[in-house]
């Protein structure tokens, strides 16, 4: 029999920082959700990957001094590592600088042209680099990115454009249709409401001030936009667009696409209507959870708050991580991340609750039934309670997993975790063992808390992997299917256990707190890491450049522009303009006289409508707070070679 499928993707990440916790969960998220599903039968495809191209990627690398590929390949080889540590069983992991992705994003372009869905235009209106967002001057919010506040810069050039407004009236009907489709609930409203009640702006998907991205095929001077490109990831990970459509066919549409609160627009809009357009499935659900806040705000990396995944890992184990993550934060809305919580949490439901269950079981069938599971006889009605409830949990699970309630899944399985705690209270084995009597009754209790926590271990794989083959070899449990818990007699009597090392062992909060307080503290007074030395070049490759003394005749601001300077120059026997993007550093009058340093053999731009013959040299501080402009003495003739 085929097996069911089921597609599940999380974001694909830009490769700009190293992540940090906020952005680790919902990639753990999508690894539980996959695990359950394989566990309970599925056929699973877990995508995720990296989003790679894009101007921010551009002026990252060109600030580190390396091309965007060398740059990308070094974080992404990261990126992979962190999932390792992690547990995160993804099934394929796409770059989108990956040729099969590059060109099947070419097609998806060249077809919506050719059909007359994507026409050429001109963009005027702003662009905030950092989210990679187009805006009018209407959605701006006080002027700035209405996505992350951050300030947005004018933008004005020749572009392709998305039909986007054909198919709104389309997706509204779509998503009534399809109550499912956008998850949860309160995010739909918000989607309808703010974005495509007051009417869809056809989209800007193409730009022409940066190169690193996936070049337009018929016009080479065009990259996409990057969330065309990184959307179609979706799809080309499964080899749309190439020879084999295997994968395609039988995973496509996909069954959920777990995404941030923040990128929801572009997977319920831009998304559906570009599947639309090529006339391709669109996915079942798009769910959009919260973010992680600590202290009240979004963790970012520009906020400077953000809590290392890899310090926690090194600290407290994958495992306490992913349950702090799965169990604590409401699926959908926002949580909190708080290092006292974190721990207290690990040292209740992990340390006390479940490890103490395991520990306790394992040393009772040691002492007093040479560590062999005994053989269960005649049930009593406080074993029937635990019995319940140890067959209802795998049904809760299901319910709660399928209806993406994951802390709620969690909370089913602790609920027969603290029942079988329970059961050992009411039943005494320490006492029952005095008494040569009851050694049956004894066994019956063994054997009932052996087969929990065999059904323990099995429910909680999905979340805490690692723990859960832990729990099967101190078991030495070797029927661990989902099937096998439909009862409640899969453990074998007379298996020899093997106890081994505590699952978790408890932290003392107030030295634990002290460490990683100073564990910070050693970060932030690091010294900033030198930048690293650019690639060797040749003197040959040295003596390409022209550089000159040019003297500055005239400086003035550019209009629209609060970064740009624009520079008339006299380089001796020719006079050049030249525009410089040192607005911030000089007032325009400063300058004029100044004796400066251009390279003057580089290939002419536009920036803002304005050419630009040169770049003048300026050395900027590493906190880019201070720039001066390189100068060299007034005596030297304006035209003088520099070499
Ligand atoms: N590259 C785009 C996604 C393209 S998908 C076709 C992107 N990348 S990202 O690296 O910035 O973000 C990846 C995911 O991390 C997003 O789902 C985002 O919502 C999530 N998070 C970033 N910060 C977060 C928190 N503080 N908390 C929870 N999730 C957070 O967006």
């Amino acid at each position: 029999m085929t097996k069911k499928t089921y597609y599940i993707t999380t974001p694909i990440y830009y490769p700009s920082a190293n992540l940090h916790i906020g952005n680790t969960y919902t990639t753990v998220a999508a690894d539980a959700l996959a695990r359950f599903k394989r566990l309970t039968g599925y056929d699973v495809m877990l995508l995720t990957g990296t989003d790679e191209h894009g101007q921010k990627i551009q002026r990252l690398a060109e600030a580190k001094g390396v091309s965007p590929k060398e740059y990308v390949d070094e974080i992404v080889a990261g990126i992979k590592e962190l999932w390792k540590m992690m547990n995160i069983s993804y099934d394929k992991f796409i770059r989108t600088t990956e040729d099969y992705h590059v060109k099947a994003v070419q097609k998806i372009f060249k077809k919506l042209y050719d059909q007359g869905d994507i026409y050429k235009g001109k963009y005027e209106g702003w662009y905030c680099t950092p989210c990679e967002s187009f805006w009018t001057e209407t959605q701006l919010v006080d002027g700035k990115c209405p996505d992350c506040g951050r300030p947005v810069e004018k933008t004005s050039e020749e572009a392709y454009f998305f039909r986007m407004s054909k198919y709104a009236p389309k997706l509204i009907d779509y998503i009534k249709a399809h109550p499912d489709f956008i998850q949860p609930e309160s995010r739909k409203n918000e989607m309808i409401n703010n974005f495509l009640k007051p009417g869809l702006q056809d989209l800007c998907v193409s730009r022409t001030s940066f190169n690193w991205g996936v070049p337009v095929t018929f016009d080479k001077k065009h990259v996409i936009y990057v969330w065309i490109d990184a959307l179609a990831n979706y799809i080309t990970a499964l080899g749309y667009g190439s020879e084999n459509q295997e994968l395609y066919k039988k995973y496509w549409p996909a069954d959920v696409h777990l995404v941030g609160k923040d990128i929801l627009r572009f997977h319920t809009i831009y998304w559906p209507i570009m599947l639309m357009a090529l006339g391709e499935p669109i996915p079942k659900k798009v769910f959009g959870h919260g973010w992680l806040l600590v202290n009240g705000g979004k963790m970012s990396k520009s906020k400077g708050n953000v809590v290392d995944p890899v310090v926690l890992v090194n600290n407290f184990g994958t495992d306490a991580v992913r349950y702090y993550l799965l169990r604590e934060i409401p699926f959908g809305a926002d949580g909190l991340f708080n290092n006292e919580i974190f721990i207290n949490k690990i040292n209740s439901d992990l340390a006390n609750d479940l490890g103490n269950l395991l520990s306790r079981t394992c040393t009772m069938i040691e002492k007093y039934f040479d560590g062999i599971i005994p053989v269960p006889s005649e049930k009593e009605a406080v074993d029937s309670k635990l019995i319940d409830i140890a067959l209802d949990t795998p049904k809760k699970m299901e319910k709660n997993m399928n209806d993406l309630r994951i802390p709620d899944a969690l909370d089913s399985i602790w609920e027969l975790v603290s029942a079988a705690n329970k059961y050992i209270d009411e039943t005494t084995p320490w006492i029952l063992a005095k008494d040569a009597d009851k050694k049956n009754r004894l066994g019956t209790v063994l054997y009932n808390l052996s087969e929990s926590l065999r059904i323990i271990a099995i429910c909680i794989s999905p979340y805490l992997p690692e723990t859960s083959e832990k729990m099967y070899k101190q078991l030495n449990a070797d029927v661990v299917s989902w099937d096998s818990i439909a009862s409640f007699d899969g453990t074998k009597a007379g298996t020899r256990i093997h106890k081994g090392e505590i699952l978790f062992p408890r932290i003392d909060l107030d030295k634990k707190i002290e460490e990683l307080n100073a564990l910070k503290q050693q970060n932030s007074t690091n010294i900033p890491k030198a930048k690293a030395c650019k690639k060797e070049v040749s003197i040959d490759d040295f003596e390409k450049l022209d550089l000159r003394v040019a003297k500055v005749l005239k400086c003035e601001a550019i209009e629209g522009s609060n970064k740009l300077l624009k520079f008339q120059l006299d380089l001796g026997k020719e006079k050049r303009q030249v525009v410089s993007g040192i607005a911030k550093y000089y007032k325009p009058e400063e300058l004029i006289g100044k004796n400066v340093v251009v390279v003057a053999n580089l290939k002419p731009i536009k920036l803002k409508g304005e050419i630009s013959q040169g770049m003048i040299l300026s050395a900027a501080s590493e906190d880019n707070k201070k720039l001066f402009t390189v100068s060299v003495p007034g005596e030297l003739p304006a035209g003088s070679t520099i070499s």
